[in-house]
């Protein structure tokens, strides 16, 4: 099959990126090109905008997002919605959830990629530790992915490998899998409105160093000094910053988001499992 695999992907805390590179090492063990890029660095998209154009109908790609707040993360849609429109090329979204709730994630990529003229050969959900429960001794997700969904993974691309004609995938409905009712709440819901009630952060001046980790590690570019770090609106609010500043610099109380988020787990009673879509 004449298939050219272009990998796209957001990964403020990794776990995406690790699915992205089991997707990677699939693909490469069956004999393919394929061609990366993580939206959370400062790489130039160009070359791989040009490797999307010049794939024209051979092209698959895999994107994939965390699910942050029911959505997938801005950077992640805008990447589509900037897109050409590529009648006839095909495309594999996948997510990672914290075991709070995959949201309608999936399904909005897969609605915004056929709005471009992708045909869905496939999708995936990945359980994965929740990322905003690093200081809890029991995270939602705790030890996930592990192999068995890296299997899953691989199982997926081994179907797609297979398949002759990619057309025949799957069609948008099948991941429309949330209530009607759960559906609609959290089309309401957003990072946007969400950040209003995430943990404040305030930079200890006497802990920083202004040793620039932070804003290395800010997947959306957003922090400037001035002369301490400074959180412009474009932060996504995936608290990077704050776990990997060496100096503990960065001091934002969690305390009462771990209840908020167990809260939304047992709401939407999501079985914490993942899940490939073929
Ligand atoms: C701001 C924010 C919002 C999140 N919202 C959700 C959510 O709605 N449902 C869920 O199950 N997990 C949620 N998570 C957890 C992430 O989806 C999960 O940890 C994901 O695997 C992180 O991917 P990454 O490691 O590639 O960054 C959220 C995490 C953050 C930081
Ligand atoms: S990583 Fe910490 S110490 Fe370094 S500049 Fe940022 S806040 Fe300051
Ligand atoms: S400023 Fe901090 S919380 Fe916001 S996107 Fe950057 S690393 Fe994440």
């Amino acid at each position: 099959m004449a298939l050219k695999p272009v990998i796209i992907y957001c990964s403020p805390a990794g776990t995406t990126r690790h699915v992205a590179d089991v997707f990677e090492d699939s693909l490469k063990r069956s004999g393919f090109d394929v061609f990366v890029l993580d939206l959370g660095t400062r790489q130039n998209h160009d070359p791989v905008l040009s490797k999307i154009k010049e794939a024209d109908q051979d092209l698959c790609l895999f994107i994939g997002s965390p699910v942050y707040v029911s959505h997938a993360l801005p950077p992640v849609m805008n990447f589509i919605s900037n897109l050409p429109e590529l009648n006839g090329a095909s495309a594999v979204p996948f997510v990672t959830w914290g075991g709070a709730s995959s949201g309608i994630a999936l399904y909005e990529m897969g609605k915004a990629l056929k709005e471009k003229g992708f045909d869905l050969a496939g999708a995936a959900k990945v359980i994965a530790v929740h990322c905003m429960m690093w200081r809890s001794d029991n995270p939602l997700g705790q030890g996930r992915p592990n192999s068995e969904d890296d299997n899953m993974i691989q199982n997926l691309v081994s179907q797609i490998c297979e398949k002759t004609d990619l057309k025949q995938g799957i069609d948008l409905s099948v991941l429309a899998y949330q209530t009607k009712a759960a559906h609609a709440e959290m089309e309401k819901v957003s990072l946007e409105k969400a950040k209003g009630h995430m943990p404040k952060r305030e930079i200890d001046e006497n802990l920083c160093t202004q040793c620039n980790i932070c804003s290395d590690v800010c997947p959306a570019d957003a922090i400037s000094f001035s002369p301490y770090p400074e959180f412009g609106s474009q932060c996504i609010s995936c608290f990077n910053c704050v776990k990997q500043c060496p100096e503990q610099a960065i001091i934002a109380d969690l305390s009462q988001l771990e209840g908020r988020i167990r809260q939304r787990s047992e709401q939407f009673k999501e079985q914490p499992l993942s899940c490939i879509y073929i």
